[in-house]
């Protein structure tokens, strides 16, 4: 098969494509025939080895994909051969067959095709748990993202307002911020030129926010602590700026302020049912037209290393998703 592979840490341009074997299915995993697979920031981390999970060499990158299972392992009988599904791999997603456990393995809605399924697993299964279970971000309520128009972040903007909240969009530049204002932010914010504390006070009567989605860290995220209310809850998504915030612990004891670490994986190990019913309900929204994925590029497995350039560079809005078996797709 053809797969994208890493053979050293470094950047995307380390990165090429070969003719490989197969993985080899282990007991209680299942083989997909990869159809379109998701692009995400964590890939870049993990071919510099800055990522938490660091495969042995050689290794495919790549966290999520959606295909079609054609093969089980003994003993499987949740999932079945032909069954259409979405997969979280861990990595090895960039590549025509990918092997994961069969509990990484959903299956899809026959509405959806596979280019929109492979934009789901990481970015709104993230913001959907996180948002409903961890932050219980209820109606009425003010949520300032950061990355606003980046994956993950765009989809916690859309997540957000189905469950009924305000939502403060933070991105750099008018072209990002236009891009969550489609996706349903009410207010946007250009975090290069306008301070982010500022505004989160004026757009909150003075107030400060009750919530904020972080995926980026840094001075962004002392920004939006200092711009949360009493009593406002903050969930840490992701270090994309490169910095890990060292958070003042003073200003959360003064303003009774909690900071929730989250990383989805380890929720989903240990409330399998609560992340079933995540993903039931995050279909059910997309089934209704309240989610609307922007899959802003689609590429063939050859240009993955530009595909990870752009989430690199902030050049990326949405999803990029990429084909490994162009021609062979949904219509
Ligand atoms: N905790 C979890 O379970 C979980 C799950 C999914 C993702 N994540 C993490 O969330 C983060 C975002 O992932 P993603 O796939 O959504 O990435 P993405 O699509 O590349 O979005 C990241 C956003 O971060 C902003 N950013 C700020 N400084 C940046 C910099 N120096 N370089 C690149 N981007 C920068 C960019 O927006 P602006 O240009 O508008 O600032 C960009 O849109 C990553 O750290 C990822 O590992 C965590």
């Amino acid at each position: 098969m053809r797969a994208v592979i890493c053979e050293k840490w470094g950047g995307p341009g380390e990165l090429k494509v070969a003719e490989v074997a197969p993985p080899a299915l282990a007991d209680g995993a299942v083989r997909i025939r990869v159809m379109a697979a998701g692009v995400n920031f964590a890939d870049t981390l993990m071919i510099a080895g800055h990522y938490q999970l660091k495969p042995p060499f050689p290794f495919s990158p790549g966290l999520e994909v959606a295909g079609e299972v054609t093969e089980c392992a003994p003993g499987i009988t949740r999932t079945r051969v032909g069954e259409r599904v979405l997969a979280f791999t861990g990595h090895g997603g960039f590549a025509e067959e990918a092997v994961t456990a069969e509990a990484n393995v959903y299956p899809i809605p026959s509405a959806m095709d596979f280019v929109t399924a492979a934009a789901f697993p990481v970015v709104y299964f993230t913001s959907h748990f996180g948002l409903a279970n961890l932050v219980r971000l209820v109606p009425g309520e003010t949520l300032l993202v950061l990355g606003a128009a980046g994956g993950v972040g765009l989809a916690a903007v859309e997540i957000a307002k189905r469950l009924g909240a305000t939502v403060i969009a933070c991105a750099g530049g008018k072209e990002k911020t236009a891009v969550a204002r489609d996706h349903g932010a009410d207010h946007v914010l250009d975090y290069r030129a306008e301070d982010i504390r500022q505004q989160a006070k004026a757009l909150t009567g003075g107030l400060g926010v009750d919530a904020v989605f972080d995926p980026v860290g840094g001075e962004a995220f002392t920004a939006a602590l200092r711009g949360t209310a009493p009593g406002g809850r903050i969930l840490v998504v992701g270090f994309a700026s490169g910095t890990i915030p060292q958070i003042p612990a003073n200003i959360l004891l003064v303003k009774n302020v909690t900071v929730i670490g989250y990383s989805l994986g380890g929720h989903r190990k240990r409330d399998p049912e609560l992340a079933d019913r995540s993903l039931d309900e995050i279909f059910a929204w997309w089934a209704e037209g309240a989610l609307k994925p922007r899959i802003s590029r689609t590429l063939p497995l050859a240009d993955a290393a530009e595909a990870l350039e752009a989430l690199a560079g902030r050049k990326s809005t949405g999803k990029i998703v990429l084909i490994p078996r162009i021609g062979d797709n949904d219509p």
